[in-house]
């Protein structure tokens, strides 16, 4: 019989830790034992996997005893302090927070784009899933900077709430309800009322005036394609939409491309479907991009405005590509490389 592998899923009870456990149902991970993992909250509460329901349990400092491969997405101060408590216990973590993303000892993964990256979890017994924005992204930048060496990278996000957690995907749905109803809208989440609202603020504020999330996508951008010098700017935009991730994309070349040869390059590469047909009203949707995996790329034009550059737009599922999947896709590398 095919190796079976002890699987825990630490945050289990939230939005991505609920992804996870159906990523690993879908992809018949090969688990021999579930553990799923939760805060005192969730004492008591079972979750469904391969029609059986597995008890939640309180996390603990014994909590991962026994386990090979731990998914994690209970936030960064859980992880902060639960991930090398996993990892001495001899577990390899895959932790979904920014927690471990820029230590140099931890490698940061996109399998499309650096799957020999994992080969480094031997420093710490982590592995670091990017963030969902970063994630997306890459998967369509890699192929291109394969192509014509890409110099810099102007991109503006909008981003679903989902990627706050169940809380602010519970908040968007009563503010729509209330408004439907003519009450007052209540926000305790975010900082402004997201119903019919855009608001460019994820994450805290830096002292250079971008928002940490923006900081994500340049430095995890770099590290994940091996390269400082790709130059990123970015700004990042909470939408009223409860799945998928969009990007607007500004990307300047080295070598001249058209977009014959984009939607060509991105036609083969891993994890992408080109949906490009705007005579058709074919163009990457956050409604379309739900619910599966990979990263719909479309209105693919060159920037009339510089001499080496191409536009683009994409959307992708953010808490299966940009979190889950991605994160199962790191443990099934692993088992089948390393462990
Ligand atoms: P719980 O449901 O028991 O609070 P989301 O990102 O959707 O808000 O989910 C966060 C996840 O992280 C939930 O599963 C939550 O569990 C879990 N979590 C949050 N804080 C802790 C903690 N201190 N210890 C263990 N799990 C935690």
């Amino acid at each position: 019989m095919a190796k079976q592998y002890r699987v825990a899923v630490c945050g289990a009870t939230g939005a991505v830790g609920n992804q996870m456990i159906q990523c690993l149902e879908e992809r018949d991970f090969p688990i021999g034992e579930l553990r799923l993992l939760a805060s005192e909250r969730s004492r008591g509460k079972t979750l469904a996997y391969k029609g059986s329901q597995v008890p939640v349990q309180v996390l603990d400092e014994n909590g991962f005893k026994g386990i090979d491969v731990a998914l994690f997405s209970a936030g960064g101060s859980t992880s902060e302090k639960y991930a090398p408590v996993a990892a001495a216990s001899g577990a390899v973590v895959v932790d979904n927070s920014s927690a471990w993303r820029m230590d140099p000892a931890v490698p940061l993964v996109v399998p499309e784009v650096n799957p020999h990256h994992i080969a480094q979890y031997k420093n710490k017994g982590i592995i670091a899933n990017p963030n969902c924005s970063t994630i997306q992204m890459v998967v369509v930048l890699k192929p291109i900077h394969d192509l014509a060496r890409i110099e810099r990278v102007v991109v503006s996000t909008y981003q679903a709430v989902s990627g706050t957690g169940q809380k602010a995907i519970v908040e968007l749905q009563e503010q729509m309800r209330a408004w439907a109803a003519g009450q007052p809208l209540v926000n305790k989440v975010y900082p402004h009322q997201i119903a019919f609202n855009l608001i460019p603020h994820i994450d805290v504020f830096r002292d250079n005036g971008y928002t940490k999330e923006e900081m994500k996508m340049v430095l995890e951008t770099q590290k994940i394609m091996d390269d400082p010098t790709i130059k990123v700017s970015a700004t990042c935009v909470r939408v009223p939409v409860v799945y998928g991730h969009s990007e607007a994309l500004n990307i300047a070349t080295a070598k001249k491309i058209t977009p014959d040869q984009v939607r060509a390059t991105l036609a083969k590469a891993p994890g992408v479907k080109v949906v490009d047909d705007p005579a058709s009203k074919l163009y990457p949707m956050p409604l379309d991009a739900a619910g599966q995996d990979l990263t719909l790329a479309g209105r693919i034009r060159e920037d009339i405005s510089q001499e080496r550059g191409i536009d683009m737009w994409i959307s992708a599922d953010n808490i299966r590509k940009g979190a889950a999947t991605n994160a199962v896709q790191i443990a099934e590398v692993l088992i089948r490389d390393y462990l």
